[in-house]
């Protein structure tokens, strides 16, 4: 595997084709707007300097792995890849529409796989008429920082193609946990209703924002208070997942609460558009009135 193609640019795109660009692959990162490719280039020329700084990248590996990553707005662009990562918004008819053109452009042996949250694999995989060389390959936010992928069998992925994703998954230098293709996987299946509970203890006021995070950090150790993370994810994108998984489970706690699809309508997507639970514009982090 030489080249990895890498579609969608925001968050996770972006981070996705960094750890590619870094681990020697040469990375083609596609977007729909030029804007967003400029912003995602800015951001990984950020990232990998403070990796740099910081004594996790050497410096010659930086600038090989800047001259290695091209970005376009064109999806012929990515017909020589051996291997596609889709992270587009998390909507199954975008991302089947996208597998359905990427399958007419790119030969037979090019695998593909999902970033998705929570889609099927299964129906993704039989959307892109490939469905055996489909797999799921699920990172976690921020991706240049965090050890963990998992790599998702649907019933449909042929054994060469999940052990191929399983070499990629450790070239990249992530450590692969292996999940069956169920809505959320492992982690958001366990994460989403936590975060979604957060939200509700929020709109209910059981505490402040700040209250709410400071009580998970302190009491349990977390990296992050739950409100904190779902602003750091998109608070747009885990009402599309809530959505998925209660469509798939039709159970209430999975059901995103009407505050975060408030927050959306209002564009207030967490720290991407720099207001969610949290105002991001100033020095100080200011708790957003809600
Ligand atoms: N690239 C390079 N360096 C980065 C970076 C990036 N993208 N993001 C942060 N850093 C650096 C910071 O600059 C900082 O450097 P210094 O130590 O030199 O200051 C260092 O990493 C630590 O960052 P912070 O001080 O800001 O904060 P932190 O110690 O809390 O670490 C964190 C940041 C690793 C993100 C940590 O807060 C954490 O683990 N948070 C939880 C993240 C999490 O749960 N992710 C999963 C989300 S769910 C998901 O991804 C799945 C889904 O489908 C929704
Ligand atoms: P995002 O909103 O930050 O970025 C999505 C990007 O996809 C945007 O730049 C958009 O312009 C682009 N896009 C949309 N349609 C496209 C197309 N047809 N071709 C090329 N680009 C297209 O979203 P994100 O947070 O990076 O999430 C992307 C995927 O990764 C979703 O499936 C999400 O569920 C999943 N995911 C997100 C996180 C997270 O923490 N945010 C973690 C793991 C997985």
């Amino acid at each position: 595997m030489k080249t990895i193609g890498v579609v969608g640019a925001g968050l996770m795109g972006s981070g996705i084709a960094q750890v590619s660009a870094c681990a020697g692959y040469d990375t083609i990162l596609r977007d729909v707007d030029q804007r967003f490719l400029d912003k995602a280039r800015a951001g990984i020329e950020k990232s990998t300097a403070k990796l740099v700084e910081k004594g996790a990248l050497t410096a010659e590996v930086r600038t090989a792995a800047l001259g290695r990553l091209r970005t376009t707005t064109e999806l012929e662009d990515l017909a020589g890849a051996s291997l596609i990562i889709e992270a587009i918004t998390e909507d199954a008819a975008a991302k089947t529409a996208l597998f359905r053109e990427l399958d007419g452009l790119t030969g037979k042996d090019t695998i593909f796989a999902s970033n998705t949250s929570s889609l099927s694999i299964a129906d993704l995989g039989a959307g892109s008429g490939r469905p055996d060389r489909f797999v799921g390959l699920h990172f976690f936010n921020p991706v240049p920082l965090m050890p963990l992928v998992e790599v998702v069998r649907a019933v449909t992925t042929s054994d060469a193609t999940y052990a191929a994703a399983l070499d990629v998954a450790k070239a990249l230098g992530k450590q692969a946990v292996e999940a069956k293709d169920v809505p959320g996987f492992v982690v958001n299946l366990l994460l989403v209703p936590f975060l979604l509970d957060a939200a509700r203890a929020r709109e209910r006021g059981v505490a402040s924002t700040m209250d709410i995070d400071r009580g998970m950090m302190l009491g349990c150790g977390h990296p992050m208070g739950p409100l904190t993370l779902l602003d750091f994810v998109g608070i747009d994108t885990v009402v599309r997942i809530g959505d998925i998984m209660f469509d798939e489970n039709r159970e209430a706690r999975y059901a995103p609460p009407p505050l975060l699809r408030r927050m959306v309508a209002a564009g207030w997507l967490g720290r991407k558009s720099g207001k969610g639970f949290y105002d991001y514009s100033g020095k100080e982090l200011v708790e957003v009135v809600l």
